[in-house]
């Protein structure tokens, strides 16, 4: 199965990656994790990301592009299937995508558009926690670790994303908008999208999911 999830920020591309993960064992590449990686081990990548992610701008499309040919194409992917998590993000990111799988022959199968309402967006980023060793994801309401500040998983340290405030959110959705909202119709030229509610609960829509691209 190959496989790119779309949305707006905190539509849920990385908490279905996550169930589709354990379910199918496909490979989950998320552009923002890769990213939000360099930024703690203080790489040149990382430096240069920061000033981006935390602005909730986009990085530029070479820098990115460039992350996921080498991820892809170098190698470090168990068999044939890929979840693609926030990327491509601009239509300029589609293209070169679609380019680099062309060499790989490995096309993309399904484009998964993540639809989400503005007050649950806002709801599940400003609560949403975040491992800061393994990256499991939590939220104040919605799924709090056992122990406050603790991962389930790992014991590590569960923190809040620097870009998870009001002001972030609202430039990360202006970006969106503007530059992702519009390679939906890329996808769909393509015959490739499929359109899912994403306000439902995560479980619901791992199974709607499993049903869509099953048919
Ligand atoms: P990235 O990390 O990709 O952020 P994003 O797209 O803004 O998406 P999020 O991670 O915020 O949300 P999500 O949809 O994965 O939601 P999640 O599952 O976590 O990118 C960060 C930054 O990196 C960008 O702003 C940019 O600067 C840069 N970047 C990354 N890729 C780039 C690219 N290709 N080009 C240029 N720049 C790039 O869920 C959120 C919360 O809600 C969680 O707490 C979760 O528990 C909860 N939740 C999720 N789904 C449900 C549900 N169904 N029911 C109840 N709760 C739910």
């Amino acid at each position: 199965m190959r496989l790119v999830l779309l949305g707006p920020p905190g539509a849920g591309k990385g908490t279905l990656a996550g169930l589709l993960k354990d379910q199918l064992g496909l490979a989950h590449i998320s552009t923002g994790d890769i990213l939000r990686e360099e930024m703690k081990n203080n790489t040149p990548l990382g430096r240069e990301a920061k000033q981006y992610i935390e602005n909730g701008e986009l990085v530029p499309d070479e820098v990115v592009t460039k992350l996921i040919d080498h991820k892809m194409t170098g190698g470090g992917m168990a068999g044939d299937g890929y979840m693609l998590d926030g990327f491509p993000r601009t239509e300029q990111q589609a293209q070169d995508l679609d380019r680099i799988l062309e060499k790989l022959k490995k096309p993309i199968e399904h484009a998964i558009y993540l639809d989400s309402s503005l007050p649950v967006i806002i709801q599940r980023l400003t609560g949403r926690r975040i491992c800061r060793n393994c990256s499991a994801l939590y939220h104040i309401q919605n799924k709090p670790p056992k122990k406050p500040g603790v991962c389930d998983t790992c014991g590590g340290e569960v923190y809040q994303r620097s870009d998870d405030n009001e002001e972030t959110i609202k430039t990360r959705m202006d970006v969106y908008m503007a530059n992702t909202k519009p390679i939906i119709s890329y996808y769909e030229a393509q015959g490739k999208l499929q359109k899912l509610d994403a306000d439902k609960d995560a479980k619901d829509l791992q199974e709607i999911l499993m049903k869509t691209i099953a048919r």
